[in-house]
């Protein structure tokens, strides 16, 4: 039987380690060829097919894996910049692999990030829809008052303008000069919002920790380390249907 045609963005999204977005800019600036011809946008393909990237052959993984990290200090969550180690280098069995990271924690931020090889998976996730709940361990370096405290709640503007949905859950669980630490829980994921979110009402952020994604908690996860988990396991722990 042959493979199913598919759109080559979702082929890859599907299978490789990009998102529909990425492939897409890939494709308009030339750079994808399905069988040695360069193809434009809605050219499709199948998974037979030599679909290659800048020359480079994308490996089609016809099965997926699902990674919970544990991630520490100084490693990046993405593969284009400088700053440090990569986090996927963290699971073992990284070689070979298109593995990539679901969204991204900052070099300095800790805690749990999902490491897969299914992009579709990604898009859901990544999806303004979805609203996964994201919680938080937030280091401040000034108490907070009660009327910042609301703010921060109901939603504040970042320096782009954007106002912040409501957050879910919001704790204050020491509120001591050089020991600020608040708990929190949001559902959507600009970039460095938490950060943001602070800077806004005039405070900075001196360290961050994700402790759980959806149902996903970081229990038992030591830094550095991280579980493997079957594709039920993953698609359940994040209230996503699985088929
Ligand atoms: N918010 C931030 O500011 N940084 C992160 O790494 C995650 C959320």
């Amino acid at each position: 039987m042959m493979n199913k045609l598919e759109r080559v963005q979702k082929l890859i999204a599907n299978y490789g380690a990009y998102s529909r977005r990425q492939v897409d800019r890939f494709i308009e600036e030339g750079r994808v060829k399905v069988n040695g011809k360069t193809i434009t946008l809605g050219d499709k393909a199948t998974i037979d097919d030599k679909v290659e990237i800048d020359g480079k052959i994308i490996k089609f993984n016809l099965k997926h894996e699902y990674f919970l990290l544990n991630k520490p200090k100084g490693y990046i969550c993405s593969r284009e910049d400088n700053y440090g180690k990569e986090a996927i280098s963290l699971v073992n069995n990284y070689k070979n692999r298109n593995l990539f990271t679901i969204g991204r924690l900052d070099v300095g931020t800790t805690g749990l990030i999902i490491i897969t090889t299914d992009g579709e998976l990604s898009n859901k996730v990544m999806s303004p829809r979805s609203q996964i709940k994201k919680t938080y361990l937030v280091w401040v370096n000034k108490p907070i008052n009660k009327e910042i405290s609301l703010s921060l709640q109901r939603g504040v503007e970042l320096d782009d303008g954007y106002v912040t949905k409501k957050t879910k859950n919001f704790k204050i669980i020491s509120n001591e000069n050089g020991k600020v630490l608040i708990k929190m829980t949001i559902i959507e994921g600009k970039k460095n919002q938490i950060k943001r979110m602070f800077k806004a009402v005039d405070r900075e952020v001196v360290n961050l920790k994700r402790i759980q994604i959806a149902f996903h908690k970081i229990d038992k996860i030591d830094s550095g380390l991280y579980r493997r988990l079957s594709k039920r396991e993953m698609y359940e722990g994040l209230g996503i249907n699985y088929e």
